[in-house]
């Protein structure tokens, strides 16, 4: 039996991976010690996620463990020691404005608890694929200096510029920029995660992630914007976008779709691996742009207003080439729309008991 360490089993990316890796009949290893709820209060908690996943999945198994914790992590990966084939990292402190209140603790949980989960594998079972989910922040505000133009209801980019027709790829310098205390942890994170598969020959990969989202999202003011949005436009709370008019452009990603290519890098991978992956131009919007369909698609008005102050190395425009990794893969594609995936989120958040409190549904 293949199993699969799944760490952050309890969030966004973590359950659907869960899920996933079972259905391919994999058994599954899931850590994670729900810290998104000391991050973000009761909106963000992941718990009744836990429950669920033990629940529904006959071949799941829960560990309540700090990645930082090495005695804990390296208990695990010795009791399962070379069957272990596949390790998802996707357990992280996600947030900008949390990270700069909090430097130290962000920086050993993103970076310090990456290199804990890095040397296990190369310890307990070093021919594992190893997977680690990046972010476009280790790009830092790069790509606020591309040609961007003002639209009506959007940032573009000029269209002369060779990004303009699909968007951003790996080639962006990720150095000299303004990264945030978060963007940095990731960085550090992002950059040991090659060097294990460079020096040391693990099969690792690093997906650079624009925004993912999903029903499972415990989207929280904090961290995951389009959940968040539409859990304030079903419920009537007040909604406060950050700076740049609204016109700030950010691609979308059903989980489905990142899990679907952590599936297909494990059957073919590589090492030292790095890709952009996000909802390209097939599937992006602006936060006015997302009001305005969100809206049209439920029914329900935002109550919203602008804070002129934009979060300090936040993007305005972001768009994912996906080409380096369909090129590599040419067996996946994007499965979902953006109109698909707002219809899923609303949905969800209309069947939840309580959306703040939430209860996710697979
Ligand atoms: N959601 C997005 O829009 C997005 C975008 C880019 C990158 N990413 C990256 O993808 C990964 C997964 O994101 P997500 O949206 O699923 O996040 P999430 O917050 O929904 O899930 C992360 C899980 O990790 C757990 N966790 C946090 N710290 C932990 C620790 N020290 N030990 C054990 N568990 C811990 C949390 O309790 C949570 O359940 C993260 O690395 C994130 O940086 C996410």
């Amino acid at each position: 039996m293949s199993v699969a360490v799944i760490t952050g089993s309890s969030g966004l990316v973590g359950s659907k991976a869960a899920r996933f890796m079972q259905s391919k009949g994999m058994s599954v290893v899931g850590i994670d010690n729900h810290l998104r709820e000391q991050f973000f209060g009761s909106d963000g908690s992941t718990r009744r996620i836990t429950e669920r996943l033990l629940h529904d999945l006959t071949d799941y198994r829960h560990y309540e463990i700090d990645v930082c914790d090495r005695d804990g992590i390296e208990g695990v990966f010795a009791h399962y020691g070379k069957a272990i084939t596949m390790v998802i990292h996707a357990a992280a402190q996600p947030s900008h404005d949390w990270a700069s209140q909090n430097p130290l603790t962000d920086f050993s949980i993103n970076a310090t608890g990456t290199l804990v989960l890095l040397e296990a594998v190369r310890r307990y079972c070093p021919g594992a694929v190893f997977i680690f989910t990046s972010t476009n922040k280790v790009y830092g505000d790069a790509p606020n200096r591309l040609p961007l133009i003002e639209m009506e209801t959007r940032w573009e980019i000029s269209p002369e510029h060779p990004y303009a027709t699909h968007g951003i790829d790996e080639g962006l310098s990720i150095d000299q920029s303004m990264h945030s205390v978060f963007g940095a942890s990731k960085l550090s994170a992002d950059i040991m995660t090659q060097e294990y598969g460079r020096y040391f020959d693990i099969k690792t990969a690093v997906f650079r992630c624009g925004c993912i989202t999903g029903p499972a999202q415990a989207g929280a003011e904090l961290h995951g914007f389009l959940s968040y949005l539409i859990k304030c436009a079903l419920t009537g709370r007040p909604y406060i976008i950050n700076g740049y008019s609204g016109k700030q452009v950010r691609d979308i990603m059903h989980a489905f779709d990142l899990v679907h290519a952590f599936w297909h890098f494990y059957q073919s991978p590589q090492t030292g691996a790095v890709y952009n992956l996000g909802g390209s131009r097939k599937n992006n919007c602006s936060v006015l742009e997302a009001i305005r369909d969100v809206e049209a698609l439920s029914g329900h008005k935002l109550q919203w207003s602008l804070s002129e102050q934009a979060r300090i190395g936040d993007h305005i425009w972001w768009i994912s080439d996906l080409r380096k990794f369909q090129q590599d893969y040419p067996g996946w594609s994007l499965q979902y729309d953006l109109k698909t995936t707002m219809t899923e989120l609303i949905e969800s958040i209309i069947n939840s008991a309580d959306p703040f409190a939430f209860d996710s549904p697979p």
